[in-house]
């Protein structure tokens, strides 16, 4: 999506392209350097965490797996529901694995909590989050994000794989929506 396109719906930009991929080369040497001698099964959580999958993967020196999760916690709206329904399951059995969760942000914690804890039991190795942002001053349940691109505050975002109501996915950056649009 053009930024331009967005006209007068964009707020402001929180973090740029560059931004972003300079934090996921980071994380991405934290990742090789702890899984060392490991192999790697990364969870995308659809479909926000897109981006983020696509990005963080490449940029790892290990030769990961890779597979999705399709959840849902949120309508349209804002706000978490707090009750997780699984709409696409694994492919992959996890016995055994070294799985590492790839989300795109961690708002109320409530979404994640349940991920980890059913990943968990399904008998793998470990199960640890990669997150690309994280929203410290909403969370309602605490949730241990292994790597943590950005902190960010309580604001509703958009791109970079984040929507509103399907919208702004595909722009290259995460911003803030105008209050307009919510109205
Ligand atoms: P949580 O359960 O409140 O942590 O919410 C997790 C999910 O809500 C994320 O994976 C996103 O899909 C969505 N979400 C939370 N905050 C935002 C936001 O600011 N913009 C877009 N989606 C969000």
């Amino acid at each position: 999506m053009d930024p331009c396109e967005m006209g007068r719906d964009l707020e402001k930009v929180l973090l740029t392209e560059e931004e972003i991929s300079q934090r996921l080369t980071e994380m991405a040497a934290e990742i090789d350097a702890d899984y060392a001698g490991r192999e790697i099964l990364l969870v995308g959580v659809l479909k926000g965490a897109a981006m983020v999958m696509a990005d963080l993967s490449r940029k790892l020196a290990h030769d990961a797996r890779m597979d999705w999760m399709a959840v849902s916690s949120y309508g349209s709206g804002t706000k978490s529901s707090g009750v997780v329904r699984i709409i696409k399951d694994l492919d992959t059995d996890l016995t055994g694995r070294d799985v590492l969760i790839v989300e795109d942000i961690v708002d109320s914690g409530l979404t994640l909590s349940w991920l980890a804890a059913n990943l968990r039991s399904r008998g793998p190795a470990s199960v640890e989050i990669a997150a690309l942002l994280r929203k410290p001053c909403e969370a309602k349940v605490q949730v241990n994000v292994k790597y943590c691109g950005f902190d960010i505050p309580g604001e509703f975002v958009v791109g970079y794989g984040l929507d509103y109501g399907e919208r702004y996915r595909t722009l290259p950056f995460v911003g803030t929506l105008a209050p307009h649009v919510y109205a």
